[in-house]
């Protein structure tokens, strides 16, 4: 154990290992379409930097991000890479996504022309992804656009098409309808619109079957070990711990409250564990007095208020031994998946990973070290 490890208030650890596991998994579920890597957000509060030569090493070849900067750290990470930016072509960035060869994912025409004036300054075709809205009303062509492009195709000259794209809205809602839905409004699209790849199915959506995989699946949280089919058993490896140290352990004797706010009272005898890790790490408020952690093995709730750097949870039927100053206790893991931890706090997998914080002293496990 490093000086880090044992200083540290609370340690998250991803095991790069599993991220490549989950990805084979996907692109051996999709194959013969290629299986792309969506690391936004810092591969979803994970560390993109490290998750991203991982899964270059396994072959992934083409990563998807929202914004342009966190473009620049995969392209650094994986110099090779195929790398497109969610979130359009910012104003005046032309040269900028040349320069790092970095593909926008145009989201209207007014970028879809930009790019193409661009390419004609430049003399050459550029590549670049469009994105088609079929349902979602967030981002990409709406339908009169998509008129507009069928009426006159000359809107795509000098870009290099390489990639019609569109994103599910209700993708893990196995019941609904609007995944087929919008199945058949790209398929109408694409059967109007010059021949190029197909992109369609985030991690749930590859679930769905084989009609939905086209050219290039876009899974981002099951990479991450969030189930992409809550119906059903998590098909996905868990891929990150989150530890926390053990500050102090009371015994209160008489009735008493905890915390900010006296929201949690004790009326007999407790044991309480003050925990190193807060919401300003990330560690959702809204698990007050709701969560738990797995201190030695046994869930324990966490009562009172999250404060900015401290939880309190309630040891009181544990041994002695179990809840020491010192010893970590398990917020996430496991004992305690992501998903488990989401639902008591009445979010979705994808905010608990995406507000990881950054004072967590980060391990990462080498994928291809000798197991
Ligand atoms: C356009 C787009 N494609 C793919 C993904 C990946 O989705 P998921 O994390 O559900 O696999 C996202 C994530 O929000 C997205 O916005």
């Amino acid at each position: 154990m490093t000086d880090l490890n044992r200083r540290a208030a609370a340690i998250l650890t991803v095991d790069l290992g599993a991220v490549v596991a989950n990805w084979t998994q996907l692109r051996d579920r999709v194959a013969p379409a290629e299986c792309a890597a969506v690391v936004k957000a810092d591969a979803y509060g994970l560390g993109a930097a490290h998750v991203v030569p991982a899964l270059r090493a396994a072959g992934c070849s083409t990563f998807f991000v929202a914004q342009f900067e966190e473009a620049l750290v995969v392209r650094a990470a994986a110099p090779d890479a195929r790398v497109l930016s969610l979130g359009g072509l910012p104003q005046g960035s032309e040269a900028d996504f040349v320069g790092n060869r970095i593909w926008p994912v145009l989201n209207h025409l007014g970028e879809v022309a930009a790019w193409r004036r661009f390419a004609h300054a430049q003399g050459k075709a550029l590549p670049a992804a469009i994105h088609l809205d079929t349902g979602m009303n967030r981002l990409g062509l709406g339908p009169d656009e998509l008129d507009a492009l069928v009426r006159a195709p000359e809107w795509l000259d000098g870009i290099d098409l390489r990639c019609w794209m569109t994103h599910l809205a209700c993708a893990d809602e196995i019941e609904s309808p609007v995944s087929a839905q919008q199945l058949g409004r790209f398929r109408a699209a694409l059967a109007q619109l010059p021949t190029a790849k197909a992109s369609f199915a985030n991690s749930s959506g590859i679930f769905h079957g084989p009609s939905f995989h086209f050219d290039l699946a876009r899974p981002g949280c099951a990479l991450y070990g969030v189930n992409p089919t809550p119906h059903t058993a998590n098909p996905m490896r868990g891929v990150m711990r989150l530890d926390a140290r053990i500050l102090q352990v009371r015994s209160i004797d008489s009735p008493a409250t905890v915390g900010y706010g006296a929201a949690h009272r004790v009326e007999g005898p407790t044991k309480i564990a003050t925990i190193a890790v807060g919401y300003a790490d990330g560690y959702l408020r809204s698990l007050s007095g709701r969560g738990h952690v797995h201190v030695d093995g046994v869930a324990a709730p966490i009562v009172g208020r999250i404060s900015m750097d401290l939880i309190t949870v309630d040891v009181s039927g544990l041994p002695d031994h179990a809840a020491q100053p010192g010893g970590l206790v398990e917020l996430i893991g496991p004992n305690r998946l992501v998903d488990t931890v989401a639902a008591e706090a009445g979010t979705i997998g994808y905010e608990v990973l995406t507000s990881l914080g950054p004072r967590y002293h980060r391990v990462y496990s080498d994928p291809y070290a000798p197991q």
